[in-house]
């Protein structure tokens, strides 16, 4: 059998890795104005630092700071905060569905970690970040 050129081999490469993800991006476009853009990309980031902070807390088995953490920052004590309410109405229902089981989830797993036992916090952590993964799968902002 003949061998590939690395050059065909190459253009094989970047033609797959296109197609694919010009397949799997389905995502509706948000199309918020600027501000609440901004507003809700400086949320997310804050998510991010908060999962962050969350799985450094409970490899530390400090489960009741978590627990508050969590709470405060994105479970269902969060929602004025960010303003959920106005932002869920620019999302499609699927991503405001995800919005909503995310913020539960939280709050679900701060009673988990006030019982006590890091494993099963890890384990509810990934209860909230399997929302975050969801929603991103169905919208972006623009
Ligand atoms: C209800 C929907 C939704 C949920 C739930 C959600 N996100 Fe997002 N997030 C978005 C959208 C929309 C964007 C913009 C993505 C794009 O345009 O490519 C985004 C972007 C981000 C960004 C990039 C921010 C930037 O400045 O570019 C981070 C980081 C992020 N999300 C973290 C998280 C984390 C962590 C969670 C879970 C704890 C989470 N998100 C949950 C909708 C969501």
């Amino acid at each position: 059998m003949n061998k590939m050129s690395p050059l065909l081999v190459l253009v094989s490469i970047l033609v797959i890795n296109t197609s694919v993800s010009a397949e799997t991006d389905s995502r509706i476009a948000l199309n918020l104005p600027t501000q609440m853009e901004e507003h809700l990309l400086g949320n997310m980031r804050q998510h991010l630092v908060v999962i962050n902070r969350l799985l450094d807390l409970v490899g530390q088995e400090k489960l009741t700071e978590a627990a508050e953490l969590a709470e405060a920052e994105l479970g269902m004590s969060s929602l004025d905060k960010h303003g959920a309410s106005h932002i869920a109405q620019f999302y499609p229902v699927q991503s405001a569905n995800f919005g909503t089981e995310m913020h539960k989830a939280a709050s679900r797993f701060a009673r988990v970690a006030e019982e006590g036992d890091p494993l099963e916090s890890y384990r509810a952590i990934g209860a909230i970040t399997q929302n975050c993964v969801g929603c991103h799968a169905t919208a972006k902002v623009r």
